[in-house]
């Protein structure tokens, strides 16, 4: 079996979308393993989106993610870091495809940061990395 780290993102939590987007994750069948609120800090914002470092977008892209409480969820299932990215949609909510999150739930404020309400591991190595960040104690 496998887990993946999802992030409902400040937005999404700010929109009252929490429970839609565990709804859509536990209906797919998987199983969540961990839920926790919380707000992030710079450290933890910066070893999750390293990858990003020097890019235009990544000092915005940490500020919103500090603007508010993040839901931090650890999801399990054969094929969960694939599946959950495919429920979650292509990065931009404009054009992901209707019946996924972003799809359905997103879309462009005309704000500096792609708000985008979730984040999913996009990769064995990246889901090891990102729980072990998140919810250490797992
Ligand atoms: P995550 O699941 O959040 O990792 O999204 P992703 O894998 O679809 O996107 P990626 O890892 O490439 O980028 C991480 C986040 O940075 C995205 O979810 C967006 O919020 C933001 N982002 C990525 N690319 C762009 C971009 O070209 N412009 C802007 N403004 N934001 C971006
Ligand atoms: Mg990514």
């Amino acid at each position: 079996t496998e887990r993946t780290l999802v992030l409902v993102k400040p937005d999404g939590v700010r929109r009252g979308l929490s429970g839609e987007i565990l709804r859509r994750v536990e209906a797919k069948g998987y199983t969540l393993v961990a839920v926790e609120l919380r707000t992030a800090g710079d450290d933890v914002l910066a070893a999750h989106y390293a990858e990003h470092e020097g890019k235009p977008f990544y000092a915005p892209l940490v500020d919103f993610m500090k603007s508010g409480a993040v839901l931090a969820v650890v999801a399990e299932g054969h094929r969960v870091i694939e599946g959950f990215r495919s429920l979650a949609g292509t990065t931009d909510p404009t054009t992901a495809a209707p019946g996924t999150i972003r799809g359905d739930l997103g879309r462009d404020w005309g704000l500096k940061v792609q708000q985008n309400l979730v984040h999913g591991s996009d990769s064995a190595e990246s889901a090891a990395r990102e729980i072990a960040l998140w919810f250490p104690a797992l």
